[in-house]
């Protein structure tokens, strides 16, 4: 059964827009779950410019909640995940200047560095995943890196549907690389960009076995509510 890690930055962008407390995504947290969420995935960027460490400390100690924490392979942000102890870690490139996560990690450059990271948290027993493109070369990085996941960018993708350009070609990497990972016990997961129509698109990939999901789900609830968006992405991804 595929799941659904909805990932809820976005409520504390509106938070943030207004410099108080409402809403809330400690609340935000507690609510996704009972609406159908598996996970709820939170980013603590090095700029705090969505999630900030007081409610990253306070949703990981949430016991209903499985918490994924995005991370970038920053000491200070690393040193605070191993204290605030998510349920899982996603860890992805990180750069200033972006909107959001353009791409992959780099594995090639950065090898040594993720070795020890995964490393530190394995320690723990934390489940570590790692935010990669979708290339064979990488899923073998992965292996070498004693990875417990993979989380395929699914940007591409998700620009192309939308686009209404050919995106079977870049489905088909993504195919080849889940079945790859499979192969050598990777767990597979997607993520970046979806909304319905590309996560119906790769929900026929049977190897993905998580999607997070956040800006589509956190804009399409204005529209007909969280609980519902919820509801039609968890009766996507079963089929
Ligand atoms: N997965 C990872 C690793 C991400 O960095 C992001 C973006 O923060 C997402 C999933 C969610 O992307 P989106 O908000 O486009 O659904």
């Amino acid at each position: 059964m595929k799941r659904l890690g909805v990932n809820i930055d976005h409520i504390a962008t509106v938070r943030n827009a207004r410099g108080e407390n409402h809403p809330d995504p400690y609340h935000a947290a507690l609510q996704v779950v009972k609406m159908g969420a598996d996970s709820v995935t939170i980013h603590l960027r090095e700029d705090r410019r969505h999630i900030n460490d007081l409610d990253a400390k306070k949703i990981c100690k949430l016991k209903k909640v499985l918490v994924n924490l995005e991370i970038s392979m920053n000491d200070k942000i690393i040193k605070n995940a191993l204290k605030i102890k998510p349920n899982y870690i996603c860890i992805v490139p990180e750069n200033r200047k972006e909107v959001t996560t353009e791409g992959g990690l780099n594995l090639v450059k950065n090898k040594k560095k993720l070795s020890k990271i995964i490393e530190r948290f394995k320690k723990v027993k934390i489940r570590t995943s790692l935010f990669i493109n979708p290339t064979l070369k990488d899923i073998k990085l992965s292996k070498e890196l004693n990875v417990d996941c993979v989380e395929i960018h699914t940007g591409k993708i998700s620009n192309l549907v939308k686009l209404k350009k050919k995106f079977h070609n870049e489905l088909d990497r993504i195919k080849k690389c889940s079945i790859f990972a499979k192969k050598l016990n990777i767990e597979v997961h997607a993520g970046h960009g979806l909304d319905y129509k590309t996560t119906k698109i790769l929900s026929k990939v049977k190897e993905i076995e998580e999607f997070n999901i956040g800006h589509f789900i956190i804009g399409e609830s204005i529209f007909i509510g969280l609980s519902s968006v919820i509801k039609k992405f968890k009766k996507i991804i079963k089929n």
